[in-house]
């Protein structure tokens, strides 16, 4: 047995752990036994490993896993640095003036808000060098083409193909800000002169569309929907037709379901007959737990402009603002003119890396990685939440949150504030509708967090909601009364 005396790191060479995994252990108990306290610096891998007698990819491989935990975090620079406390709470950056004035917001550490995905993945090599690969090249002196990079459209089609089944030429594809830009140009192009764009959307459905959609002028009217999206029957009962229709079939959002492929078909054909764009936010397809994915609705044989729309923002990260658009016919006429008028807010550098990324393979194998991880998170909320009698889960199938349908007459705004009071983010469904909602429930997202950081915001929630089922409230009343 070797052991660094320091850091009090042991490895057992006759052990059936892998030496990296016996590495991560002892410093997991070191920061757990509070030996090691956030802030504190992980000797360098070359050190350790030295101090060990084992290579330094052994010991880069045990600080990644701690990175990827939680319990570490990579430092600009160099260097890795312990991010939890022994309570088992993940540490935050030094909080500035407002936020220590706030107790509540500062203690809000676990952070469950939906939609954000897991970007301690990305601290990967593949990542690394094709953003390498596009800040080497000779900077152009002009903007790029304003439908995208010709190698990014190229690459998103042959990705959709392979992913989705979609066929659709480079030509065919326009290169976005997100999704939220895709909307701006959709509402702008329907639009001319003074006809603002009526446009059906799902109820419930993602509040940033609805607002977005409104904000480029469109009139939106929200449409209401079960689990797997609407009926048509009531979408052509709308008369007149709207101008487009805003669906998520693959996995409503953000209750979950999806739309029976007899029902997009129908829709297709109504759709065709009525002269209505479909567009189809294919938003988070890529992660499937349990079933596999139904083909993209682009891809269905139909004479209907289906324009559909993707993101990398849960696949990647938000914070590129970038995504994809395929256009056909004259919609696609007047969404490519529209883009000319404006120009793109992409830029050059970042759609070259995101080239790189793709055509490499590496957005593959960062979507399988992620959805190993999705799948296991998934698990954690199913183990801590699926078996009380007073939620019913929903959105288990795929994607990134859950969302915890509650008895009726719970106050689930009363649980949000309680939950944000003890440091745990969570979402009211009631937010995701334009109407009140008819049932309460949450929305957690289960992508960004760590295991340890979920585990805890879990164990949380289960206190809350069981003493909201002994007293009715989710803060200790006086009241026992039983709720079922
Ligand atoms: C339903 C839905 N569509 C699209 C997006 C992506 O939007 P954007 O690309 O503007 O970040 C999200 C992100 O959370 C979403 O939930």
């Amino acid at each position: 047995m070797s052991r660094s005396g320091e850091l009090f790191v042991r490895v057992d060479r006759a052990a059936d752990a892998p030496l990296s995994v016996q590495i991560a252990a002892s410093v997991r108990a070191a920061v757990l036994g509070g030996a090691l306290g956030p802030g504190d610096t992980l000797p360098s891998s070359r050190a350790l490993a030295a101090d060990l007698g084992v290579s330094r990819g052994v010991v880069v491989n045990a600080y990644e896993q701690l990175v990827g935990e939680g319990f570490a975090t990579g430092r600009r620079g160099g260097g890795t640095v312990v991010a939890v406390r022994p309570d088992g709470t993940a540490s935050r950056a030094p909080s500035g003036p407002d936020q220590a004035a706030d107790e509540s917001v500062a203690r809000a550490v676990l952070d469950l808000t939906p939609g954000r995905p897991a970007t301690r993945l990305l601290q990967d090599p593949e990542w690394r060098s094709a953003w390498r690969r596009a800040v080497a090249e000779s900077v152009p002196a002009e903007p790029p083409d304003h439908l995208g990079l010709p190698s990014l459209r190229h690459a998103v089609a042959v990705y959709l193909h392979r992913v989705r089944g979609v066929e659709a030429t480079a030509d065919e594809v326009l290169i976005t800000a997100g999704a939220s830009d895709a909307l701006v140009l959709v509402a702008m192009a329907l639009g001319a002169g003074q006809h603002r764009p009526r446009i059906v959307v799902e109820d419930p459905s993602y509040p940033t569309a609805r607002r977005v959609l409104s904000a480029a002028g469109a009139r939106v009217e929200a449409l209401p929907v079960d689990a797997d999206g609407p009926r048509v029957a009531d979408l052509a009962a709308l008369s007149p037709a709207p101008d487009a229709v805003l669906l998520t079939p693959s996995h409503q959002y953000p209750l979950g379901g999806r739309m029976p492929v007899q029902e997009q078909l129908d829709l297709l054909r109504w759709a065709a007959a009525e002269e209505v764009v479909v567009l189809e936010d294919d938003y988070d397809s890529e992660f499937r737990h349990r079933r596999r994915p139904l083909p993209a609705m682009a891809s269905l044989p139909s004479r209907a402009d289906v324009v559909l729309i993707g993101s990398w923002s849960k696949t990647l990260t938000p914070w590129l603002r970038c995504g994809w658009m395929i256009v056909r016919g004259s919609v696609g006429d007047r969404l490519r003119a529209t883009r000319a008028q404006l120009d793109t807010p992409v830029s050059g550098v970042q759609q070259a890396a995101l080239a790189y990324f793709l055509s490499g393979g590496g957005l593959a194998r960062h979507t399988a990685r992620a959805q190993r991880q999705y799948s296991h998170r998934r698990g954690l909320v199913a183990a801590a939440l699926g078996n009380r009698p007073d939620v019913t889960l929903g959105a288990l199938d795929g994607g990134l949150h859950v969302v915890v349908h509650l008895s009726p007459g719970t106050d689930a705004a009363a649980l949000v504030r309680a939950a944000a009071r003890r440091g745990v983010i969570v979402a009211d469904l009631a937010d995701y509708y334009a109407a009140p909602a008819s049932s309460p429930g949450l929305v957690l997202g289960y992508g960004a967090p760590t295991d340890l950081e979920l585990r805890r915001a879990l164990s949380v929630l289960t206190t809350l909601l069981d003493t909201t089922r002994l007293t009715g409230s989710p803060d200790e009343g006086d009241t026992a009364v039983l709720r079922d």
